[in-house]
């Protein structure tokens, strides 16, 4: 049965509420995953400009939902929302109304979503304590960044949990809500095979890329002062790390999954000032081209009259100090306008320790596993084997893949699951405050550092795979970024 439920978005004429909510919950509703007697409420300070419908055909018409979007089922859709005036910070008649609505189907579960700035959170949180609208039924959900640093996410917790209690606490990070990412957990944990191999024993390295085409695009408040570091490392890419790292959970509850990533998080070994000058680089992008097309460099997006220390591109090398994974570096890469937008995890084995035939041995490439979590979902292992055809005993490369996309006709994304899974009250997929706390912890120590140095950032083109010093950072290792959609056509 479906559940019926209140979701009151707040910052609903918003940039998160209209490029990936509203779109979640349209896609959700045609397949029939989100009842039509849910309710849906946007709150904005000034209201909207005509009715319902039409703006939200404008909003689809600029962030399409995963299907398409008919005139019937848009009405219906349309009438499930409710626009509310409503000034966040401003206690009154508003709250008031909002009360009301909400107070006459008391029994659904109400979600409060969060699309707002983290300097938001606190005073929301209080207003909905005030009117009583943090009762039993409801969840708060909290969009990433939660805070800035370490201090400001612990105040914004310590806040927070003033109104709502921790199981009422979402904090969302859309990277969980990805089928691929679920997909990891599944194989490691239902599969002998992978869990025999999943170590230093037998694994060189790991490498964590998102990558990005886009620029920084009509984020720009945002992000200045935000950088990768704050924006993608600190949740997106240590929640994979911890993914790919942590134990097996007794149970795949809530707190057994955040239990074992904590312990993952508390396990980064803290980089030293050296090591972060040597492992960790950080880069802006100048213009370029994007698919043949000039493009600006990082200031000229945003206008800049004097120059930015703002970071687009991160990569890093990190260690996990603990039996399993003593000695496995795990590098991470995130940057804005790279040549191609995809995520992926790929794990490389060692190589073997010795090559029985001559003609083989420079020719043995390491097995890797490719965990392809965008944009398709997608599940690889490489393999040596024999040259089929060759009259000489040599050996090629070749590709096991693993289809994993099930049938659903509509791809529903993660905004939809990860809201459905608050409705439900169920926490597995969301992130407990000590992960925040910790990644935290673990991120500012860097930033600290950098912003002691005063250097500047490093320079890379639009269009290309980040400046020199990300390569070099696998090359004195003699390892190599893996780009799996260039390599996978050449094994073809
Ligand atoms: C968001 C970041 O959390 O993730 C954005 O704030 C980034 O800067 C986005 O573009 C990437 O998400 P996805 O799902 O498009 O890879």
């Amino acid at each position: 049965m479906l559940d019926v439920f209140d979701l009151v978005i707040f910052g609903g004429s918003g940039d998160l509420s209209r490029k990936k909510l509203l779109p979640a919950l349209y896609a959700g509703f045609v397949a029939g995953r989100v009842a039509a007697e849910s309710r849906i409420y946007l709150t904005s300070r000034s209201g909207l400009k005509g009715d319902v419908y039409e703006w939200l055909q404008e909003v689809f018409a600029e962030s399409q939902p995963a299907c398409p979007v008919e005139e019937a089922q848009l009405e219906t859709f349309a009438s499930m929302v409710s626009v509310v005036q409503l000034g966040l910070s401003e206690e009154g008649e508003d709250w008031i109304s909002l009360k009301e609505s909400l107070d006459s189907k008391n029994e659904r579960p109400l979600v409060h979503f969060l699309a707002i700035p983290p300097g938001l959170f606190t005073s929301t949180c209080e207003l909905l304590g005030k009117y009583e609208l943090n009762g039993e039924r409801a969840r708060v959900v909290l969009e990433k960044p939660l805070g800035h640093d370490l201090a400001s996410a612990q105040a914004i917790n310590a806040d927070v949990g003033r109104a709502f209690e921790e199981n009422q606490t979402f904090r969302i990070d859309h990277y969980l809500g990805k089928e691929a990412v679920q997909n990891l957990l599944a194989l490691r944990f239902s599969n002998i095979l992978f869990e025999e191999l999943w170590s230093g024993r037998t694994i060189d390295h790991i490498q964590i890329t998102i990558a990005e085409d886009l620029g920084v695009e009509g984020r720009a408040g945002f992000y200045e002062g935000t950088g990768a570091m704050r924006d993608m490392v600190q949740n997106h890419l240590l929640q994979l790390l911890c993914l790919v790292a942590m134990e097996p959970p007794a149970r795949m509850d809530a707190d057994s999954i955040r239990d074992e990533k904590l312990k993952v998080l508390k396990s980064l070994k803290q980089l030293s000032g050296a090591e972060i000058d040597r492992d960790v680089v950080r880069a802006q992008y100048a213009s370029g081209a994007m698919n043949g097309a000039a493009v600006g460099s990082y200031a000229e997006d945003l206008k800049l009259d004097h120059p930015s220390n703002t970071e687009t591109f991160v990569a890093l090398k990190a260690h996990i100090e603990n039996w399993r994974w003593a000695g496995v570096p795990f590098y991470l890469r995130t940057g804005k306008r790279l040549p191609d937008r995809f995520a992926e995890i790929v794990i490389q084995f060692k190589q073997v320790p010795h090559s029985p035939h001559p003609g083989w041995g420079n020719n043995i490439k390491p097995n890797r596993f490719i965990i392809r979590l965008q944009p398709e979902d997608h599940l690889a292992l490489r393999m040596m084997v024999k040259n089929h055809s060759a009259k000489a005993e040599t050996l090629k490369e070749v590709e096991m893949n693993l289809d994993v996309t099930g049938d659903d006709t509509i791809r529903l994304g993660p905004y939809l699951r990860l809201i459905l899974d608050a409705v439900r009250g169920d926490q597995s997929l969301f992130v407990h405050r000590d992960e925040v706390e910790h990644a935290w912890r673990w991120v500012d120590r860097i930033i600290e550092h950098w912003d002691q140095s005063g250097e500047p950032p490093e320079t890379y083109q639009s269009g290309t795979w980040g400046p020199y010093e990300a390569h070099d950072l696998m090359t004195r290792d003699r390892r190599e970024w893996f780009h799996e959609s260039n390599n996978r056509k050449a094994a073809r």
